[in-house]
């Protein structure tokens, strides 16, 4: 994605409301990332197991809609309508379909008006309640919507059809919203083939009630994209959320805002003017925008988080979704969270009046002869009417609470979410927010004081999806996500996957705590008091009463047997480069080495990017070596190794000996020595000296395809086990392959400098051209690397200097330093030798 900076400029100059230096800000902004997710786990890792319900003759399964007693997950698909017995907390099981397709001649029709065939079929887009006995479904039959009534017991629909204009969208790829409430469906879509002509309307009204639509001569909405609706119960109103066109905003470009707009139940239309038009009408802005940032305004996705009990209703609070139109942030998103109260508050503010003649917004000077946004208008004068006709975009905007977002990500875009309070054990309750990413990733984050933490994510569908949607169904703590190519229930947490009171404690989960009767991480939603969890501090030591390793971490046990265990054997030969590994126990952890009585040099030990260190085989670098990883104040021991010394090249040991330390005939090594599975690395803290469970470590042996990436508590013995041969050496097979070695190197130095060469005279090259000032911004452009650059020659001295013996003993000192962040230099450490 490259920075346009004209198109930039375009912007900042047209923006008059928004501040020249907020957008120059914006670019200059350091590289934000947000806050990384714990641990992950992809697609089918056994840790993290879903449910999924799939089906031939099942397609674009995207509109979900859960019973109230969360037995039932009805789904929306393509040409049929479905009820999923959901009651089984590990599996998803069909109960009944109901198949509603268009006919032969529907479909004709519908591609002799030029659309795509696979576009044609009844996607099912409107599926709500309608009573107690029936479900209202609405389709786009053949761009031709049509809506129905089904029994949901019986799953029979009723035989009368009804016409769908102005309740669901002609075209699939048309995004809408629709609610029921009291019988009374309320909408907002589409209702014309062409899709420009935008409406919220409310149907099967009956009584005193009649149907109303929005007055479209008016603009009242400009271009929308509908998001969501909600039922504002003690206001007796209905919350539509979209983005649209900011006409407010007299921009060449076209800015987007998000907006809510709210309408009355109780609204019946005018007498004369307004007749059987909404009176209540009004919208506002919704603002998402972090200090110094431009501002997020596309609304992607919204979900409402109900009061906490005893709180009054307009506590309420929105959370919302949103991108950015620029380039410049482009793969961003934003989390902002709206109180109901505060979008009362706006709407009862004052409104901005337009300029019928000029077509320009403006603050109101005049005298105010109604109340826009009022409900009971419809007994109201022609002219209160004709007022409130005109008035209907709020002075103010809608603020998120807090002024700013709640989370802000550089590195993912997220598209759905929703929004639960979950209360942990022994403590206070937790805003939980389930977030959909583009590339299919659950991320599990939680409202922390001290900002967001992102318990996990979890892989639920490879990408492109293109419309989904997700329902969270809290009784059993499952999230249902809906795709085109099926629907996945994921259990909101797995609690045994945490084998240890430290990782239990550490992931921070909510939804967690550790038993310290049954020594397990249980669920926090069974009546547990005696559950100990600290998801503010993470601190493993106050609720595990883990001590601290003793500083004797070299020999634990050397009391009972006088010697220290000899950690993983690793034979070398002089001048070698040896690399050793220390997995993370999460993306949150940080591996330091250490050896006894001496701190590692770093101008002899190159610490690499996923954790290992290397060095070259020397006199003094022969010895112990012990990796610990350090996470919230917790560290805990990954593994020792004992690097030592080939005693001559015909005296060496078999090839396999020293490939394979857990096979050899030396005894069992120790818990220290080598993280294992499952009871892991805390183990090894809590019961310094004895065996790892053997049980464990036989456990879930095989990896899934392309995990490599994957961090998991027992990532460590994961990846060790999935290399062949498992040793933490390079395969370097001594001497005999120096020349070839050396020769290999040289060559690669040479290529390396060539292409550094001629990239830094293009880069020059470019430089010269450019007049523009440059802004360092947080693009991932490819042609933007001068770090890159800046690194890469050092990086080759270092090469030779590792493979070749004559030049190591004269390192250039200290230009890897120990915990730099190991952008390039991690790079460099994965050239092969
Ligand atoms: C939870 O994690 C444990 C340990 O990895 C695994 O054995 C179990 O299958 C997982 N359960 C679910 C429901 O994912
Ligand atoms: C629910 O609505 C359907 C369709 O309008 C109707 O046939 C049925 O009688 C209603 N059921 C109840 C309990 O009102
Ligand atoms: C509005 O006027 C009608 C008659 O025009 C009357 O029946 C009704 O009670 C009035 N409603 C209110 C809220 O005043
Ligand atoms: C339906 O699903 C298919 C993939 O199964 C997808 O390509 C298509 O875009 C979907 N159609 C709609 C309208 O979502």
């Amino acid at each position: 994605m490259s920075l346009r900076p004209s198109s930039i400029l375009v912007v900042m100059e047209m923006h008059s409301l928004l501040p020249l230096t907020v957008a120059l800000l914006g670019l200059l902004s350091p590289c934000l990332t947000g806050p990384t997710p714990r641990v992950s786990f992809s697609l089918g890792t056994p840790g993290r197991r879903v449910s999924r319900f799939t089906s031939p003759d099942v397609s674009n399964t995207t509109t979900l809609l859960l019973s109230d007693d969360e037995e039932t997950l009805y789904v929306g698909a393509r040409d049929a309508v479905l009820a999923l017995d959901v009651s089984h907390k590990d599996a998803i099981i069909l109960r009944g379909k109901l198949d509603w397709s268009p006919s032969e001649k529907d479909l004709e029709q519908c591609s002799m008006k030029g659309k795509k065939m696979s576009d044609c079929p009844n996607f099912i887009r409107v599926l709500q309640f309608l009573n107690s006995t029936h479900i209202y479904a609405c389709g786009t039959f053949a761009f031709s919507p049509h809506c129905t009534s089904i029994n949901s017991e019986t799953l029979t629909m009723s035989l009368k059809l009804d016409e769908g204009r102005g309740r669901c969208p002609y075209d699939p790829y048309q995004r809408n919203t629709a609610i029921i409430v009291d019988g009374e469906l309320y909408t907002g879509t589409v209702a014309d083939y062409r899709g420009n002509r935008p409406v919220i309307s409310r149907h099967l009204s009956g009584g005193v009630h009649v149907d109303l639509k929005l007055d479209d001569t008016l603009g009242w909405l400009e271009d929308p994209t509908f998001i969501s609706s909600s039922f504002i119960a003690d206001e007796e109103k209905i919350y539509f959320f979209f983005s649209e066109v900011g006409r407010e905003y007299d921009f060449v470009d076209k800015f987007i805002v998000s907006r809510v707009s709210q309408i009355c139940m109780s609204d019946v239309g005018g007498q004369r003017t307004l007749q059987r038009r909404w009176t209540t009408f009004a919208k506002a802005q919704l603002l998402c925008q972090a200090e110094n940032e431009l501002p997020y305004n596309v609304l992607q996705d919204i979900d409402a988080l109900p009061p906490a009990e005893g709180a009054p209703t307009d506590d309420t609070l929105f959370y919302g979704i949103f991108t950015s139109q620029w380039s410049v942030t482009s793969g961003r998103s934003a989390v902002c969270s709206f109180r109901q109260a505060d979008i009362r508050s706006v709407f009862s503010g004052n409104y901005k009046v337009l300029n019928r003649d000029t077509l320009r917004w403006s603050t109101r000077v005049q005298e105010k002869v109604a109340n826009p946004g009022e409900c009971g208008l419809h007994n109201a004068s022609d002219n209160a009417l004709r007022f409130v006709k005109d008035n209907f975009l709020t002075d103010r905007s809608v603020f998120p609470s807090g002024r700013g977002p709640t989370l802000v990500s550089a590195d993912h875009t997220y598209t759905h979410l929703t929004v639960h309070r979950v209360h942990a054990p022994h403590s206070r309750a937790y805003t939980v927010l389930f977030l959909l990413t583009d590339s299919g990733f659950l991320h599990k984050a939680v409202l922390l004081p001290g900002g967001v933490h992102i318990v996990e994510e979890l892989q639920v569908f490879e990408p492109p999806q293109p419309i989904l949607s997700m329902k969270l169904s809290i009784s059993k703590g499952l999230v249902y996500v809906g795709t085109s190519g099926g629907l996945v229930g994921v259990p909101a947490a797995n609690c045994s996957f945490y084998w240890t009171c430290a990782q239990c404690v550490l992931a921070r989960d909510p939804f967690c705590g550790w038993d310290p009767v049954s020594r397990a991480c249980v669920g926090a939603s069974s009546d547990h008091t005696h559950l100990g969890q600290d998801v503010d501090g993470g601190n493993v030591k106050e609720v595990c009463g883990v001590s601290s390793m003793n500083r004797d971490r070299f020999c634990p046990s050397k009391r009972s047997s006088g010697v220290c265990p000899p950690g993983e054997l690793v034979w070398v030969s002089l001048n070698e480069v040896v690399r050793l590994q220390c997995s993370a126990t999460s993306r949150l952890s940080r591996q330091t080495w250490e050896r006894p009585n001496s701190r590692l040099s770093p101008d002899l030990y190159l610490h690499l990017e996923d954790g290992g260190l290397s060095f070259v085989a020397t006199p003094t670098t022969l010895g112990h070596y012990l990796c610990l990883s350090s996470e919230h104040g917790h560290e805990q021991t990954m593994a020792v190794y004992l690097v030592k010394q080939k005693s001559s090249p015909l005296a060496q040991t078999p090839p396999g000996a020293n490939t394979r330390p857990r096979a050899d005939p030396v005894p069992p090594t120790r818990s220290v020595t080598r993280p294992r599975p499952g009871p892991g690395p805390d183990t090894t803290v809590e019961h310094e000296g004895t065996e790892a469970k053997p049980t464990r470590s036989n456990r879930g042996s095989t990896r899934p395809p392309g995990s490599n990436l994957t961090l998991r508590a027992d990532g460590a013995w994961q990846k060790d086990s999935g290399h062949q041969g498992g040793g933490p050496l390079l395969p370097l097979q001594g001497p005999c392959y120096l020349r070839e070695l050396v020769l290999v190197s040289v060559l690669l130095v040479l290529c390396l400098s060539l292409l550094i060469t001629s990239f830094l005279y293009a880069v020059r090259q470019r430089c010269h051209r450019r007049t523009a000032p440059q802004v360092a911004t947080p693009t991932r452009d490819p042609d933007r690397r001068t770090p890159t650059e800046q690194d890469n020659p050092r990086g080759n001295l270092f090469l030779s200097k590792r493979n070749s013996p004559a030049l190591h003993s004269s390192p250039p000192g200290g230009f890897l330093s120990n915990g730099a962040p190991a952008g390039p230099n991690g790079r460099l450490a994965n050239i092969p030798v």
